[in-house]
């Protein structure tokens, strides 16, 4: 069969090789500003300090080994520096990477492609990797295992499976639902790792970073201001920054202080918890409409036109954290700090015991 490469061992060289960031789906967000400010090396990386001491330590030992790394699997909320943080591990291995999600890997035609083409050492990120189909799943296996791909050719009687050998690769997987990951993927991941929110100190630095990149001058208390409504994410914080800064020039003399953060927040409609007009929404609606809950997250998605994913993925892991919002077995309830939060009485919340 033609697609066999010879690529099969895992070369010294490759590792030398620097690593072009390849995309293979766009997605939402502002990828060229985000690339702008990506950090390559875990000493621009700042927070996930307890991650970052483990990373490096398997660096170096498969560096030593002259092996790839184990498979790594990232989860936790969106923001926190998944992607980043797999293009700081290629950097310092030396690998090249790419970059590709899952629903972009619909067919086995797409993922085989993807496999067939990486070289040794090279670093497969696969975003939303809870969201690969089974089939895909299945040609992963063997790819992650032992670095082969079995292929079937023939029909029915006739039918023949070829053990394909790949080069030898690391898959770094990212999710924001690992329990949707199926047992036998989540199995096969050497280092898996859940992300956590940053400190208001951590997200001040990553401000101080963005603004010295970007040329915005901050002070240290402005960049803690836009740090406390940054949700703990450094995404958040990173656009946080961008849009105060049109302010800090238009409004003010041009430097973003404590007091342009805070106005310029406000008519952003972000308040001091960093929640948007859409987390404030969902957390009325519930003490509005359903005495605080519980209810479930398709009704207050319906009645919010927001997406059950959306609501899910982007607005409540921040709102359960701060303990603002509950999940119960029977749907979301607002905790007694949510009711403070909006300034509402408690008069009418459900006791229950769930
Ligand atoms: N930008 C996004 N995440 C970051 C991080 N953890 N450190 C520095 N800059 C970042």
């Amino acid at each position: 069969m033609a697609i066999i490469s010879d690529d099969n061992d895992f070369q010294k060289q490759d590792l030398k090789q620097k690593n072009p960031i390849i995309k293979t789906e766009s997605i939402e967000y502002d990828k060229t500003f985000e690339n702008s400010i990506r950090p390559k090396s875990f000493d621009d990386y700042i927070g996930q300090s307890a991650l970052k001491e483990t990373l490096k330590i398997s660096i170096e030992a498969a560096k030593m080994r002259e092996k790839p790394l184990d498979h790594l699997l990232f989860y936790g909320p969106p923001g926190l520096g998944k992607t980043t943080l797999a293009g700081v591990i290629a950097e310092q291995m030396g690998a090249e990477i790419k970059i590709t999600s899952a629903p972009a890997l619909e067919r086995p035609r797409d993922i085989i492609g993807i496999l067939m083409s990486l070289k040794g050492g090279e670093i497969l990120f696969i975003d939303e990797i809870h969201r690969l189909n089974k089939v895909a799943e299945e040609i992963l296996y063997p790819a992650m295992e032992d670095f082969f791909l079995d292929m079937t050719t023939g029909k029915s009687q006739t039918v023949k499976t070829l053990r394909v050998p790949l080069p030898k690769f690391t898959l770094i997987g990212a999710t924001t639902k690992a329990g949707e990951l199926s047992g036998p993927l989540r199995d096969r991941f050497g280092i898996i790792y859940r992300l956590q929110f940053y400190s208001i100190e951590e997200l001040a630095a990553v401000i101080k970073r963005t603004a010295s990149i970007l040329d915005i001058k901050i002070t240290e208390e402005g960049a803690k201001a836009i740090a406390r409504r940054s949700r703990g994410t450094p995404r958040i914080a990173n656009r946080l920054v961008k849009r105060v800064s049109d302010f800090a020039l238009i409004k003010f003399d041009g430097v973003i202080t404590d007091e342009v953060a805070n106005y310029s927040l406000d008519i952003l409609n972000i308040d001091e918890f960093g929640l948007d007009t859409t987390d404030r929404a969902l957390l009325n609606l519930i003490i509005e409409k359903y005495d605080g809950g519980p209810v479930g997250i398709e009704t207050i998605a319906a009645a919010l036109s927001e997406d059950v994913r959306t609501l899910e993925d982007v607005c409540e892991p921040y709102l359960l954290q701060a303990g603002l919002l509950q999940r119960t077995p029977r749907g979301r309830k607002v905790s007694p700090e949510g009711y403070r939060h909006l300034g509402k009485k408690i008069e009418n919340m459900q006791q229950t015991l769930f």
